[in-house]
């Protein structure tokens, strides 16, 4: 569906971008994560058709952006991470203007307003003036306006900057109602688990490269092999808590994956690279030693340390290479 190639945009001599490589399929939700500064707009822009890359290519169903910038905006919507002001002009007049501009009117207009107005639950608020809508409202309000033309991708800079937790969640389910529909979307934001909530991929970057990029689960996966597993132990037999602790201890040094062993007053904490697979494997082994295991759990994935542990950043710095 889209396909990003060596796509590379300098502003004068600051490379922005830098040869950034990347596919998403079609009904695909993939997320931008990365610090400000990292050139998510600028690649969001360059897919729209909005902004020239420097050099390579972005394709949307085949079409490319570079060549064929107008045949893009057709296929691309596009909402930018701010809100223009809108004096005097209400809810429906926004719809109208903004479907004028791809040649809708009349009883089409209308149809389409209502069906969107719906979908992103603003019916109620048709003949609002624009700028009394709450940022929220506003935001979802952008989404049915870059859904006019029906775009098979739609591109979304920075959705939820700026709302609240209520309006964050109306976001969210706006989105997930487009992905069910098989919109392919692209979303930007500085906050991965936001992200990687709603997203069935994401791609990290950081100084205009992708630094990680696929299924959220891999990912979190690959650079969180090494969360620890807790394991109790109930100690039912003639053996001191020394000698329980030495045979739980050899036993666990002899598995795959397993690092380092460490006791705390009533848990083993174990450090382990494998996957969720072998973890379960290793719980396998230890019950089928014999030994009775009253709790063994293994450390949740923390995203926002994985963010910086990636990004090596705090995530909220403007970076400038
Ligand atoms: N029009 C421009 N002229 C010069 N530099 C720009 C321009 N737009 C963006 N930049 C710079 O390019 C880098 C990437 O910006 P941007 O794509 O907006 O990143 P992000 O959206 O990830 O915060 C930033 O360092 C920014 O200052
Ligand atoms: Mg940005």
């Amino acid at each position: 569906m889209l396909e990003i190639q060596n796509l590379t945009k300098r502003y004068g001599k600051f490379l922005a971008v830098n040869e950034l490589n990347l596919h998403v399929g079609k009904g695909e939700i993939f997320g931008f994560v990365g610090p400000n500064g990292a050139g998510k707009t600028t690649t969001m822009r360059v897919v729209c058709g909005l902004l020239k890359a420097t050099s390579g290519d972005v394709f949307v169903d085949g079409i490319s952006a570079i060549k064929s910038p107008s045949s893009i905006k057709r296929k691309v919507g596009y909402v930018p991470d701010f809100f223009g002001v809108y004096d005097n002009l209400k809810v429906t007049e926004y719809m109208e203007f903004y479907g004028s501009l791809y040649g809708i009117e009349g009883s089409d207009m209308e149809t389409i307003t209502d069906g969107l107005l719906e979908l992103v639950n603003l019916t109620d608020k048709k003949d609002f003036y624009v700028d009394t809508l709450s940022r929220g409202m506003k935001q979802r309000l952008c989404v049915a306006r870059a859904l006019i033309h029906d775009p098979e991708l739609l591109v979304l800079d920075e959705p939820n900057s700026g709302l609240d937790p209520r309006a964050r969640f109306e976001m969210k389910e706006v989105l997930k109602n487009l992905g069910s529909m098989g919109k392919t979307i692209i979303i930007s934001s500085h906050i991965l688990p936001e992200l990687a909530e709603m997203c069935s991929s994401i791609g990290i970057m950081e100084k205009g490269r992708l630094i990680a990029s696929g299924k959220v689960e891999e990912i979190m996966e690959k650079s969180f092999g090494s969360r620890p597993i807790h394991i109790k132990t109930f100690n039912d037999s003639q053996a001191s808590e020394e000698e329980a602790h030495d045979n739980l201890n050899r036993l666990l040094m002899e598995q795959p994956n397993v690092k380092r062993v460490s006791f705390t007053e009533d848990e083993a904490v174990v450090t382990f690279t494998g996957s969720e697979e072998e973890s379960a494997k290793l719980l396998k082994c230890l019950v089928s030693s014999g030994m009775l295991i009253s709790d063994f759990y293994r450390e949740k994935e923390d995203l926002e340390s994985l963010f910086l542990e990636i990004t090596g950043g705090d995530g909220n710095e403007e970076k400038e290479a």
